[in-house]
């Protein structure tokens, strides 16, 4: 052959390779089980807000845990439920039970709804010892009894509560709750309650797009908060109640039952463990690590006074929702005359935590 046809061939290969690789190699997209379990119907509404951020064009099937019949056929896994009694529910203990061989080969996420989004929250009820409650606390057993499964994302959003619509017992359970929660409780009063915080589904959304499908975050993520947004009113009889008064984040109260005080620093989760172990130390007050996630951590802080141990609940957390900010709760359960130590300290805590302008104000 001679040399310039030649070398044209030559060119026309290269030519036809340049224009055929990208659909040669373009890797096939994820195919994706988004699995749900929900009683009242608020965590499919979420489900399908996150099929609209992660993009129609994902291949993603959204199913109800009684409809999945295998996990074979996907590369990845979102597991979502609604939180009952501090947990998710039992068909999803059974279905990750189930697949428990399966699952750690695939990247698996999970999320909750909830009623109550702050991780930085303890329960005090007659019959449990006080104890961490809310948003990605409720997966804690779940992880721990299937420690193979590492999930690439977890999240508690919030949710949603509809008075009328609670089946007898539950309505019976959530009423006790109400009335014996030593802090009272944020659904009192209302028809509706909704307490989702649509920055975290936006946040857990954008993470799946990034971190299992390798795709850009959408900057424009807020325009699927339709998917949640409803025109009822939070009360039938008095339309000023909202569905959810929005929780303060800075909180100071003293009350017969409970000395609290909340707030936020400019820091990490690191930086503030040693800010609280440096006034564990300057006030003679033990540590005593109860729990310890990547998002947050739970101290018993003891302190021994006329040679009574009295216990202090302290908990620092960071949220997807307040990138910068930890948020934290110092408690005493203590009566108002036993715990006059131990409000001291708390005031101490706040002093040194706020202290070279790390305290955030508002909210
Ligand atoms: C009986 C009952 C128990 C609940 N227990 C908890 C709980 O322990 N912690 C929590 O944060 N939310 C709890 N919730 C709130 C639900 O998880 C929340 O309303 C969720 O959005 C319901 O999801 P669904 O509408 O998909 O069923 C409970 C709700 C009911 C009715």
């Amino acid at each position: 052959m001679k040399q310039p046809v030649k070398k044209m061939y030559l060119l026309a290969a290269v030519a036809c390779l340049i224009f055929l690789c990208p659909l040669i190699c373009r890797a096939e997209a994820k195919k994706g089980l988004l699995v749900y379990d929900s009683i009242y119907g608020s965590t499919p509404e979420v489900a399908y807000w996150i099929k609209a951020i992660i993009g129609d064009e994902q291949p993603l099937d959204v199913k109800r845990v009684d409809q999945v019949i295998t996990v074979s056929p996907y590369d990845y896994v979102l597991i979502g439920s609604y939180s009952k009694w501090e947990k998710p529910s039992p068909r999803i203990y059974k279905f990750v039970e189930k697949y428990q061989n399966e699952l750690p080969k695939k990247q698996v996420c999970y999320f909750l709804t909830c009623g109550d989004w702050d991780e930085t929250m303890i329960l005090k009820v007659p019959g449990t010892g006080a104890h961490q409650i809310a948003g990605r606390n409720y997966l804690y057993e779940l992880m721990t009894k299937y420690p193979n499964i590492q999930p690439v994302v977890i999240a508690g959003f919030g949710g949603r509560q509809v008075a009328s619509a609670l089946h007898g017992p539950d309505a019976f359970m959530i009423w006790m709750l109400e009335n014996l929660a030593k802090e009272g409780a944020a659904w009192s009063g209302l028809d509706i309650y909704e307490s989702l915080v649509p920055e975290r589904v936006e946040v857990f959304g954008n993470e799946v797009r990034q971190k299992v499908l390798g795709l850009e975050p959408l900057a424009d993520v807020q325009k699927y908060r339709g998917f949640w947004q409803s025109q009822q009113p939070g009360s039938l009889t008095d339309p000023a109640k909202k569905k959810y008064t929005v929780r303060a984040y800075t909180v100071h109260t003293a009350t017969d039952k409970l000395f609290y005080s909340r707030f936020r620093i400019k820091s990490d989760l690191d930086g503030a463990i040693k800010l609280i172990s440096a006034w564990a130390q300057q006030n003679g007050v033990t540590l005593s690590e109860q729990r310890k996630t990547f998002f947050n951590v739970y101290y018993h802080a003891v302190k021994n006074s006329g040679g009574k141990d009295m216990t202090m609940h302290v908990v620092a957390a960071v949220m997807p929702d307040d990138p910068g900010a930890v948020h934290l709760s110092l408690r005493s359960y203590d009566s108002p005359d036993a715990r006059k130590p131990l409000e001291e300290a708390i005031n101490k805590a706040e002093q040194l935590l706020w202290a070279d302008g790390r305290k955030i104000e508002g909210r």
